[in-house]
């Protein structure tokens, strides 16, 4: 099994960013050995849904040629709408009895027809709270967003071998570098352009996992209104403040008003998460994603969300090839690389 498993390099695609990493597994150590990353072309995805497959592709082709690896498989993360993720009691029941079952336990959860989903689930067994019933976790897909992302990846002249979904590879990540947390509940916040994804992990397993639509691209919103710039102006600014260059006062108002804006949408999550998972308390929360450089971010969330919050460090336990990369392209990846690292973790034929 294990000399017959092939070898995929993680791709995460964002709405703003494109990244690709290759990763080598030994025994127990992981290590970084390509890391690659581009622009996403405007127009392409809307909130996870590829739009334009042709031309997402053919960014994606040039990340992956990039990153110039002998590899030719890859591990995708879906996001978006058209997945949906959600923690279920069922009756307790022998697991190839529920196998037959889940498809009827699940339909009154799923908003799309059951026949044109690919359905996942997974058994928490670390979570049930009593004998009688036992917990799952279920994904859903739609099937022709399943597609789309495979068909990306044709275009851009690879082989799609696994579609994973970017909370379990952010949670992998999270695992990979931090371990289980035994009887611990984390959550870590994922702040893109223009989602937070937001999961809870349980005992080592990803129990919850939502998006609120606040990220980097709405903090040059709030800083083009406030200051009566460009978008373009507003987003070079934001990069200039966080490189510690002098700002107008205004800017920092900006910043803080949509420091705010995050923090009041995550706490709505968390609240939610609360109210449907009785025991759970929160002990600790990462943060990673290319917006959580902005300035005062990770202050303002441990303020306002009241839970411990620090910077979610990819590289905590993976360790990256010193020939390959040298410490200030690994400064300058941190915050991007968590998912695409979990998403190249995965190994062709693990489809657990
Ligand atoms: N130094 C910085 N300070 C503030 N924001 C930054 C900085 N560097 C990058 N960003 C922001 O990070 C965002 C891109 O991050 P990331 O690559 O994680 O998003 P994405 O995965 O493409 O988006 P999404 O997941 O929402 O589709 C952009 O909005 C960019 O402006
Ligand atoms: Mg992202």
């Amino acid at each position: 099994m294990f000399f017959s498993s092939k070898k995929v390099l993680g791709l995460d695609i964002g709405s703003n960013t494109i990244k690709a990493a290759e990763i080598e597994v030994k025994g127990k150590s992981v290590t970084l050995t390509g890391f690659a990353m581009g622009l996403t072309p405007p127009e392409c995805l809307s909130a996870g849904d590829i739009i334009d497959p042709e031309n997402l592709g053919m960014a994606v082709r040039s990340v992956l040629d990039e990153l110039n690896s002998k590899r030719k498989l890859v591990s995708v993360g879906l996001w978006g709408t058209s997945i949906i993720i959600k923690k279920i009691s069922v009756p307790a029941m022998d697991e190839n009895l529920l196998a037959e079952q889940i498809k009827w336990e699940a339909e009154q959860y799923i908003p799309f027809d059951i026949n044109e989903v690919n359905l996942e689930y997974k058994v928490l067994k670390g979570v049930s709270r009593n004998q009688e019933t036992m917990e799952l976790l279920l994904v859903a897909a739609r099937q022709e967003s399943v597609m789309r992302y495979a068909e990306v990846v044709l275009h851009a002249g690879y082989e799609c071998e696994i579609l994973d979904v970017g909370g379990f590879a952010l949670a992998n990540a999270f695992e990979a570098n931090y371990g289980v947390l035994s009887g611990q509940v984390v959550a870590v916040f994922n702040v893109g352009a223009s989602v937070t994804n937001f999961i809870v992990i349980e005992n080592g397993e990803l129990v919850f996992c939502r998006d609120v639509p606040v990220g980097g691209a709405t903090y040059s919103m709030e800083l083009q209104k406030s200051l009566g710039i460009s978008l373009a102006e507003a987003e070079a600014m934001k990069l200039s403040i966080g490189r510690g260059e002098p700002a107008p006062e205004e800017a920092q108002g900006a910043l803080n008003a949509t420091h705010e804006i995050l923090q009041e949408e995550l706490s709505g999550a968390v609240e939610f998460f609360m109210n449907t998972n009785q025991s759970a308390n929160i002990v600790q929360a990462y943060v990673t994603g290319g917006a959580s450089k902005t300035q005062g971010m990770i202050q303002a969330l441990q303020q306002g969300l009241k839970i411990p919050c620090d910077a979610f460090d990819p590289f905590f336990n993976v360790k990256y090839s010193q020939r390959a990369f040298s410490d200030s392209y690994i400064r300058e990846i941190r915050n991007y690389a968590a998912v695409a690292i979990g998403l190249g973790l995965r190994q062709g034929g693990d489809h657990d």
